[in-house]
Parts: C-alpha cells; structure tokens; sequence
C-alpha cells in the first residue's frame, strides 16, 4: 500500500486536469477484475454488491496546482493557482508543466539579495501575481517551442521523504492517500458477496469546491458516505492551541465538525462500536476547511468524514502517517462489514 501510495503521489493531477492520475486509478481498478466507469465531470467509480443499503466511499483524486495563463516575451511565464495553495510555498520551488509535447521543467525564481535595493521589501511575501516561471528559455517563441501553452496545468515538484516512525512526507499526500486507501478495501471487499452496494468515488475537483462530490452524490443518493480525506492535525510545533491535539500515528480522526458539515452522530456511535470491536484507535476532530462529504450529505446520505491526521496541509511537505492509512483501510473494511450484518439482521 506504500509503494502505491508512492507511486500515486508522483502522477499528476491538478484539479481539472486530472486525467493522469484517473488512468492511473482506472488501471488498478481493472487489474482486480472490476469495471471502472467516468462521468461526464471526470470522476471515475467502482461498484460491487447488488443488494443491499448503498454505501459510497470517496477520496478525491485532483490536488492543488498552478496553471500557465500568459508566456512574456522573455520566455516567462505568468501563472494563477489551483486551489488553495499558500503564496509562502511559492518562490524557489521546482514545477513540472504537462504540455502537449511532453513534462517541461521550469523554476519558481526569486530576487537574490545581491540585486536587492533599498525599495526591495526583504520581508514581503511575493504573491502569486508577481511570481515567473522560468523555463530557461529567452524569448516567447522559444518557451512556445517547448510546447508550453496558455491553459497547461503544472505541479510543484514532488519529493518524497520519510520522518521516524513510517511518516510520509511529500506534496500531494492529500488527498493520495485517500485514493490509495479505497483501491486497498475494493481490493479487500470485491470477493466477499456482503449484502451492500459499494460505490467507491475517485473524485474530481475537490479542491476548488467539491464540484465532482455533487455529481455522485446528486446521481447515486447513498445511504451511508465516508468521505476519506486527510485532516491537518495539532500535533506539530507551532500549530496553535484552539485545538485539542490530533496525533499522527495515533489512528484515524472523526472529523466531526468543520466549516460546512456536522457528520451524522449515528455513524459516530456507528464507528466507535467498530473501531473498539476490531481495536483500532479513534481520534476526533474539528476545524476549518471541508471535505467531499459536505456535499454528499445534502442528498440525503448519513456522513462521516474520516480524516488521516495530516501535518503542514497544503505545503510541499504534507506530512502523513503509514500506520494511520493501514488503520483508515481496515476500519472502512470492518464498517462495511457491521453495515452489512444490520441489514441482514434487519
Ligand atoms: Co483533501
């Protein structure tokens, strides 16, 4: 599950444009003898069970990103974000553009001190606008010859690396690792005949407002959803005292409580009973931001969003614990399960 997790960090995905990685996604669904299927907005789907309460599990596959929206005459290029990525993270940083003649690299350039002035602000933080791709070309014919257009998707460059204690760090964890965690319990679920219809949802453009999420949720009006995320957790230095702390390694958190959805109290017991039945550590969680299942809850669905606690959310180093994604899998396996014997029962 590491090295597909791995692997799926380092296949690009920006929000919109996430072809890649949904091939990618498509190719470890068939390889289990599972049909994939893709609506219209991109999402791709896996289905098994054909009775029983609808079950829809959701990670989405698009992640932050920038995109080419002018090339200067001096080969530069001029860019907007995808998605909320943090101007600090900008400057000095490695991108890969997807062009139509391939993966083009280019820097994130920054005024060295030895051409600052007196006008430089030194404690400025430069702003998405002001930033240049440079691609080391010199004029806008070269950059155009490389195959860069207006509209190409880029990544900062990824760079994975590892913490003690089996902690992933690398841009893009979120939401990898949600992926990664739905091909490991299709895999685990798809032999097993349990009375429930699993939908499981690779979802696209989370990130700029949950905008594949509707669509599923609009088409398949599911009776239980997990939306399974990363959640950023407390437990780093300098993260603030408002929360109570959510520890890496420490089991995945309920995210009960963020800034656009309450998760259903019935699936909190619901978890709890399973997570103590087959002891795997529970942690819960609020805060900012939101996940999938805000807007899967408002077709009617009992929600839980599932966070795997995240430190530095949103940075080049997003980091995430192994055991925590393990734990995320087999409590998702155990909920299907216990969802499965009520409704057998009644
Ligand atoms: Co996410």
């Amino acid at each position: 599950m590491k090295e597909l997790l791995e692997e799926m960090i380092n296949v690009p995905g920006v929000s919109g444009y996430e072809e890649d990685i949904r091939e990618y996604i498509r190719a470890k669904v068939e390889e289990l003898g599972i049909e994939a299927e893709e609506d219209n907005i991109g999402n791709l789907l896996a289905k098994v069970g054909d009775k029983g309460p609808v079950v829809m599990f959701m990670a989405h596959m698009d992640e932050l990103g920038l995109v080419v929206t002018k090339i200067e005459d001096d080969g530069s290029l001029r860019i907007r974000k995808v998605g909320g990525i943090d101007d600090r993270t900008l400057v000095g940083r490695v991108v890969k553009i997807k062009t139509q003649k391939g993966t083009v690299t280019g820097v994130l350039g920054l005024k060295p001190p030895h051409l600052m002035t007196e006008s430089d602000d030194r404690k400025k933080v430069v702003s998405w606008e002001e930033v240049r791709v440079d691609v080391g070309t010199r004029s806008k014919k070269e950059t155009e010859k490389l195959g860069v257009r207006v509209l190409d998707p880029m990544v900062l460059k990824k760079d994975i690396t590892y913490l003690p204690g089996n902690i992933i760090c690398s841009r893009g964890v979120d939401d990898r690792m949600g992926c990664a965690i739905l091909v490991e319990v299709l895999k685990a679920l798809k032999d097993k005949k349990l009375p429930v219809r699993v939908i499981f949802v690779w979802s696209v453009q989370e990130e700029l407002g949950l905008k594949g999420a509707k669509v599923a949720g609009f088409t398949y009006r599911p009776d239980f959803m997990f939306a399974i995320d990363t959640m950023t957790s407390t437990d780093g230095p300098k993260q603030g005292d408002t929360y109570e702390k959510v520890f890496l390694g420490d089991g995945p958190a309920l995210r009960m409580f963020d800034n656009y959805a309450i998760a259903s109290p019935k699936l909190r017991k619901l978890l709890e009973e399973v997570a103590k039945a087959s002891k795997i550590p529970l942690q819960y969680g609020s805060g900012g931001g939101t996940t999938d299942g805000a807007a899967v809850q408002d077709f009617g669905a009992l929600m839980m969003a599932i966070g795997i606690p995240m430190r530095y959310t949103h940075s080049p180093t997003e980091c995430a614990s192994i055991k925590d994604m393990e734990n995320t899998a087999k409590l998702m396996l155990k909920v299907t399960e216990r969802i499965a014997k009520d409704f057998k029962h009644g």
